[in-house]
């Protein structure tokens, strides 16, 4: 079993391009790995990730799709074994679309979910604006993806985002107890279903992820994103009167 933990708590675990590149070659290393049969992607009782680093977007945003961000997309849509998460607290932007590759999803209470991009100038990013109206339907995706309003824990459990919630403190021994189950069984049994299960759509999510990022990394110089950026730098509202 391997495990990544989001740790960069003074920033609330909001993920910098070296975080994303970490990621990337941790989710290699975890594949060709013989003895790693399940990784467990988790970060604090209080936090998962408030998203993107927004420093990072103004001073070194993504440049094509080999930036750090989308090799780890790529990575974990890609991931041929099981792929657990612990969530608790904010999980912003990427803290959320990462959900939707992972095979097992454990909620803190506190959870609450959030797609925010509209609010920041963007456009959804790891096919989300495929996969989240898949699995909430249409109407409420317009809801989470064009307000960017939160949901928490209870309400992501009932449109299947999140398996189970258990309490904050709970949350990442929930999911490791989960993963050692997963890790007792036949890893080859437990790929072909993994791939089974997701080719349908494998090459339609990573093309779906392709032209999002296309439309992210042009709308991050526009100027939308721009004020959203200086005025979260700021800690004062957005002013988009003139975009
Ligand atoms: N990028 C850069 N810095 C961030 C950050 C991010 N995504 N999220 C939080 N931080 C910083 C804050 O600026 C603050 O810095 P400071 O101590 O220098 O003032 C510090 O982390 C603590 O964050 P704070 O906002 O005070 O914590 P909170 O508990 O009140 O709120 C969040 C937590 C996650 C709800 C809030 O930080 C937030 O909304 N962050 C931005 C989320 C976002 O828009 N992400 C981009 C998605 S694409």
């Amino acid at each position: 079993m391997a495990t990544i933990t989001l740790n960069r708590l003074a920033r609330k675990n909001s993920l910098t391009a070296a975080m994303y590149g970490a990621m990337a070659d941790a989710l290699t290393a975890a594949q060709d790995d013989a003895s790693v049969r399940v990784v467990v992607l988790q970060g604090h009782e209080t936090v998962f990730s408030s998203g993107n680093d927004i420093g990072d977007f103004l001073n070194q945003p993504p440049a094509g799709q080999d930036a750090p961000v989308f090799r780890f997309l790529r990575g974990i849509a890609s991931f041929p074994k099981p792929l657990l998460a612990a969530v608790c607290g904010p999980a912003v932007g990427i803290g959320t679309t990462m959900l939707l590759h992972c095979d097992l999803v454990y909620a803190g209470d506190n959870a609450a979910f959030s797609m925010p991009f509209v609010n920041l100038g963007l456009c959804p990013e790891a096919a989300s604006s495929l996969l989240v109206p898949q699995m909430l339907g249409y109407h409420r995706a317009a809801e989470a993806l064009l307000l960017g309003e939160p949901f928490m824990a209870e309400a992501a459990l009932e449109v299947g985002l999140v398996n189970r919630v258990v309490p904050p403190m709970e949350t990442n021994g929930y999911a490791q107890a989960q993963a050692r189950k997963l890790a007792a069984k036949p890893l080859s049994a437990l790929v072909e279903t993994k791939r089974l299960m997701k080719k349908g759509q494998q090459q339609l999510v990573l093309q779906q992820m392709a032209d999002e990022g296309a439309s992210f990394g042009r709308m991050l110089q526009e100027p939308a994103a721009k004020e959203a950026f200086t005025a979260f730098m700021e800690k004062r509202r957005p002013d988009f009167s003139g975009v």
